[in-house]
């Protein structure tokens, strides 16, 4: 029996299916798929997954914040050792991010359905809802409740920018379950996501295996000036809205530059009203992202955007205001995990990388629970949030041999237990 475990892998064929039927769900038509966290093609993505989960006769619950877990008992009792991801996307989604992690979860199952392996331990396949943030803040806001790092009830009230009502989203699309939040901690999560980066594919390894998140800031800025005239208004009297955001994303960005040292700054949105051609604006909204892997580091680019932010309104006369949407502080994972993936594809003769994690992923949120760790794919070119990300399948079905020994260990299948239960 061991030495049948020892020798399992994953049915590359049957994954790639997966990844491409799902990957029709919303699709873009040029590759790319769009499912806004509790859109109807969300809710269709979800039913296409429920609906593989008890195809595998995975006992499927779904809890107040819309998580999902399909879960297979093992030999003992006791909390399962649990993989997943998401599977809504940003609105120009690629098909890989969050969607891999949840598929490769199933294809494990299936493996072991297949090969007809109970595991020790229970396992379980999580899918989280609004990882993206893109439609609700904050980001990786299912998995933050699941853990209790968020209320239900803040989780619930959750708006969009066009003020829609997360709790009402759920209950509309069908997924607002009745297992209580937060949850029971997983005794271990391991997710399996691409890198979205470029690092893996540059420097030519397979396998990342990560061993953390850096942390993560977003705030949205709201300008308020004064409209007038384009023609008539002279430079020195106007309280123009658009350029101190502009003056804004120009700044930021040197800021990164100036700064250096991994500091990643983006102004990913951006409006103005009411955005004529010979109008003054008088509102503008900006939104800003910033990264960086030590705490100290990003508290002081913070500050820094504070800054500039004052002064280039106060300027202008313009007046700010600014919304807090995520604040995460950088994440360090469990280091027997990060060796276990590190060993699992050295054994497999996966040339293996350790690395932090550039985005944020569910994982950070349940190693606040739980030993974890994550495994990353080579992202091609280093693209993602993209219609053209791309992994080689190759690179995808090696991710998810990698998932399936890593927890074929983790449940005490592959001998004795490695890890203790959740913390
Ligand atoms: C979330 O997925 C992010 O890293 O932006
Ligand atoms: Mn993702
Ligand atoms: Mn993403």
């Amino acid at each position: 029996m061991t030495a049948a475990v020892d020798e399992l892998a994953v049915d590359g064929d049957r994954l790639l299916r997966r990844l491409d039927d799902l990957a029709a769900v919303g699709s873009t038509g040029d590759g790319g798929v769009s499912r806004l966290a509790l859109t109807d093609d969300d809710r269709a993505g979800r039913d296409l997954v429920v609906e593989w989960m008890e195809d595998l006769d995975l006992e499927v619950s779904v809890d107040r914040i819309g998580n999902i877990v399909g879960s297979r008992s093992g030999l003992t009792d006791g909390p399962p050792v649990m993989t997943g991801s998401h599977v809504d996307t940003v609105a120009t989604g690629g098909r890989y991010d969050g969607n891999l992690g949840v598929l490769a979860g199933l294809e494990v199952v299936e493996t072991l359905v297949e090969a007809g392996v109970t595991t020790q331990r229970p396992l379980a396949v999580g899918v989280f809802t609004d990882e993206e943030g893109s439609r609700f803040s904050p980001d990786m806001l299912g998995s933050l409740v699941y853990v209790g790092g968020m209320t239900l009830a803040e989780g619930l009230d959750a708006r969009s920018a066009d003020g829609v009502r997360l709790g009402d989203e759920l209950q509309r699309i069908g997924y607002a379950g009745v297992v209580p939040v937060p949850r029971t901690a997983p005794a271990a999560f391991v997710e399996l996501h691409i890198e979205q980066g470029p690092v893996l594919e540059t420097e030519g390894f397979t396998i990342g295996a990560v061993t953390g998140v850096q942390g993560i800031s977003w705030q949205r800025v709201l300008l308020t000036g004064q409209a007038n005239h384009a023609g008539t208004t002279p430079m020195h009297l106007r309280r123009d809205a658009g350029y101190v955001a502009a003056a804004i994303a120009t700044g930021v960005r040197r800021i990164a530059l100036e700064r250096g040292g991994g500091t990643v700054a983006t102004v990913g949105s951006l409006g103005l009203d009411p955005d004529l051609v010979n109008v003054v604006a008088r509102r503008a909204e900006l939104t800003i992202d910033l990264r960086h892997p030590d705490e100290r580091e990003l508290r002081l680019v913070e500050a820094a955007v504070a800054e500039l932010v004052a002064e280039v309104a106060a300027t202008e006369g313009v007046e700010v205001a600014i919304e807090r949407l995520a604040r995460f502080e950088p994440v360090v994972f469990d280091e027997t995990i990060v060796d276990l993936v590190a060993g699992v594809a050295a054994d497999r003769d996966l040339p293996v990388r350790r690395m932090v994690s550039g985005a944020g992923h569910d994982a950070q949120m349940l190693a606040r629970v739980c030993p974890t760790g994550m495994i990353f794919v080579p992202s091609h070119d280093g693209i993602s949030h993209n219609p053209v990300e791309h992994t080689d399948p190759d690179d995808l079905v090696a991710g998810a041999d990698v998932l399936l020994h890593t927890l074929l260990i983790l449940t005490d299948t592959r001998g004795p237990g490695r890890v203790a239960d959740g913390r």
